[in-house]
């Protein structure tokens, strides 16, 4: 009986911790987000744009949650209520290489580390894709900064072509 409990253990413990993870994997969900989320929204937000300002933050995020914005985020939903990813979509008027006059885009697109590489992303994108099919759209655009080839490795997986290399200007006008 003793030798059957201590190498039965390590396999019950190894068990356990793979119905665990399953069941949580399994209870997550991708859904629209929703003002509740604020919180979760920002401290994602931080990580994926770290250099955004928390006015620039706050200033965007009210945006998506103003009705009629044109703009949508989807979420990851872990079953203890925090996030695991976020997409955010809006409509722009003209995207270079794009065939349409109002395209869907991909303004952020993020998943923690520990849930990379199981679908979730795809899942948030797809989310994307219905609610811009559903108005009518065709295109979806997006980018990512030129050294984030992982990023762009992901966009090449969800059927995204590269379309241009662009570096961006401003300035203000006094
Ligand atoms: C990009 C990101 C959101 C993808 O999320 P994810 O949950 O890992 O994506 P998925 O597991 O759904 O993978 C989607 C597809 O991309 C591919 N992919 C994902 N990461 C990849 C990588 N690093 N290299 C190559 N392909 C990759 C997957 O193989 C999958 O393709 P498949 O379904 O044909 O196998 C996530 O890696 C992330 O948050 N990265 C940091 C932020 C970022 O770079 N965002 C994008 C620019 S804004």
């Amino acid at each position: 009986m003793q030798s059957e409990g201590w190498w039965n253990a390590p396999i019950a413990h190894a068990a356990r911790f793979a119905n665990r993870l399953l069941r949580s994997l399994t209870d997550m969900t991708v859904r629209p987000a929703e003002p509740s989320h604020r919180a979760e929204l920002l401290r994602l937000r931080r990580a994926l744009w770290p250099d955004c300002s928390e006015e620039m933050h706050a200033r965007e995020m009210a945006n998506y949650f103003t009705d009629g914005s044109g703009q949508t985020i989807f979420v990851v939903a872990r079953p203890s209520g925090s996030l695991a990813g976020f997409a955010e979509f809006s409509v722009r008027d003209r995207v270079d290489g794009s065939f349409s006059n109002r395209v869907a885009y991909l303004e952020g697109w993020f998943v923690e580390a520990d849930l990379r590489g199981s679908g979730w992303g795809r899942r948030l994108v797809e989310a994307g894709e219905r609610w811009a099919r559903a108005q009518g759209l065709t295109e979806l655009a997006s980018d990512t900064e030129l050294d984030n080839v992982a990023g762009q490795r992901a966009h090449v997986a969800l059927g995204f072509r590269e379309t241009f290399r662009q570096v961006h200007f401003l300035k203000p006008l006094n």
